[in-house]
């Protein structure tokens, strides 16, 4: 049956691919400019806080929520499960490279520079991670989900992730 729970997710999947895009579009710029502009310093600042806030809320979601409740029905410790949880740690560990070197924008603006360097190293493995990360939950677990969990499973779903989204805003 359809979820709405992981109509959420997939709502969700659907921004983080907006941000994607607004990412790879500042990395392209950088090429093209001695110095990182103003606009794209201020552009990238709101992408970093979109990852710090709700990318890492997608991925608790995910974490507690959905696949927990698949645990019932797969092994959390091998197969796809397995597989998603690893990637969130990767894609986390990535984000957080990308994230100090926004952070060190500031003081090294050059796009010659360090921080400019790990800007692109990391948002660009990012843009990858997640792009095929998405499309393997959007193409396997998902539509599993779909066929194995019922009603009173999208609900107690749905309540983990509003506690989520109330204990991020705290
Ligand atoms: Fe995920
Ligand atoms: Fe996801």
């Amino acid at each position: 049956m359809a979820l709405r729970s992981v109509d959420v997710l997939i709502q969700e999947h659907r921004a983080v691919e907006r941000v994607l895009e607004t990412l790879e579009g500042l990395i392209d710029d950088f090429l093209t400019n001695p110095e990182v502009p103003d606009a794209a310093k201020q552009e990238l600042g709101e992408v970093s806080d979109y990852l710090a806030r709700d990318l890492v809320l997608h991925i608790q979601k995910e974490d507690q929520g959905l696949f927990p409740a698949l645990g019932k029905f797969l092994p959390t410790n091998e197969g796809p499960i397995a597989v998603m949880l690893h990637e969130h740690r990767e894609i986390d560990q990535t984000h957080q490279e990308l994230a100090q070197g926004i952070a060190e924008l500031e003081q090294h603006p050059s796009v010659g520079g360090k921080a400019a360097a790990q800007i692109r190293d990391h948002g660009r493995c990012l843009i990858q991670e997640l792009r095929a990360h998405l499309y393997k939950e959007e193409r396997v677990l998902f539509p599993f989900a779909e066929t194995c969990l019922g009603e009173e499973d999208d609900r107690v779903i749905l309540r983990k992730f509003d506690s989520l989204a109330v204990g991020s805003r705290q």
